[in-house]
């Protein structure tokens, strides 16, 4: 069970997670939180389930999370300020932000894999998922959905990566209400960055990035290209040389060649 009142008391943000709606149960926090018939407009507000029965994370792969163990949410954003062109930035602070809560709370080394995934000791901790619903060409609202393992220490399913949680690389129990507070903490200072400082959080970002440097494989569109991991653009696009040449990534599923 997850106590609202140790959350409450850890919580330090003015607008992400002031509108706190916790339930049991639901399909996806991402999915409930961008159907246009919910009553849920507030700018940062954030949902956290105990259960998701429709979890998913990018390329709709499921997200796999035992009950009350975990922490799977979301945080919507209605601000236009942050609607317009900054999805990429977002999904860093994002990613950013789960990385700095691990590492203060728990001195855990992290490391972020292009484009949204927190790794602890080469292994998948947490995975970010950005979507969006529009009205014609304007965003009307987005939602950060992020899935963190925090206790849960068996995991079953097919991964790209192992994944693990923060109990098992500690060996010790974790309180999800303080891991919350300071993640989201972290996401509201970080969003200040998004707005003055960009390239702030690409700095920070990139001194965690895996595999910047080395020889990688990318697959994008079904497509494997090689090369190597030579930078991220000011956008976060990831740039990929090969005989000389620099190409310019948007998405894709990164691993060492
Ligand atoms: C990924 O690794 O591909 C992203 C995983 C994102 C999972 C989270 S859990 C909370 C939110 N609700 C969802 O259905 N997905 C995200």
């Amino acid at each position: 069970m997850f106590n609202l009142e140790i959350f409450d008391l850890k919580l330090n943000t003015e607008i992400i997670g002031r509108n706190f709606v916790y339930t049991e149960e639901i399909d996806s926090t991402n999915s409930f939180l961008l159907n246009k018939s919910n009553k849920f407009n507030t700018d940062g507000t954030v949902l956290l389930a105990e259960k998701q029965n429709k979890g998913h994370g990018r390329k709709d792969r499921v997200w796999y999370s035992n009950k009350e163990q975990n922490l799977t949410f979301s945080i919507l954003i209605t601000n236009k300020k942050f609607l317009k062109d900054k999805f990429n930035l977002l999904n860093f602070a994002a990613s950013l932000s789960v990385a700095l809560a691990i590492e203060n709370l728990y001195q855990l080394k992290t490391e972020l894999k292009w484009p949204n995934d927190v790794l602890v000791n080469g292994k998948k901790i947490a995975g970010i998922l950005l979507e969006s619903i529009s009205q014609g060409s304007k965003i009307e609202k987005l939602v950060i959905g992020i899935g963190l393992n925090v206790n849960q220490v068996m995991f079953q399913g097919n991964f790209n990566i192992p994944p693990t949680s923060i109990k098992f690389e500690l060996n010790e129990p974790v309180d999800r209400e303080r891991l919350l507070a300071e993640l989201l903490n972290t996401f509201e200072e970080l969003l200040e960055k998004v707005e003055h400082s960009p390239s702030d959080i690409m700095k920070d970002w990139k001194s965690r990035c895996w595999l910047i440097g080395e020889k990688i494989s990318i697959i994008e569109n079904e497509k494997v290209k090689y090369g190597i991991f030579d930078d991220l653009d000011d956008d976060g696009f990831l740039l990929l040389k090969n005989k000389g040449k620099i190409e310019k990534i948007h998405f894709g599923d990164v691993s060492l060649a």
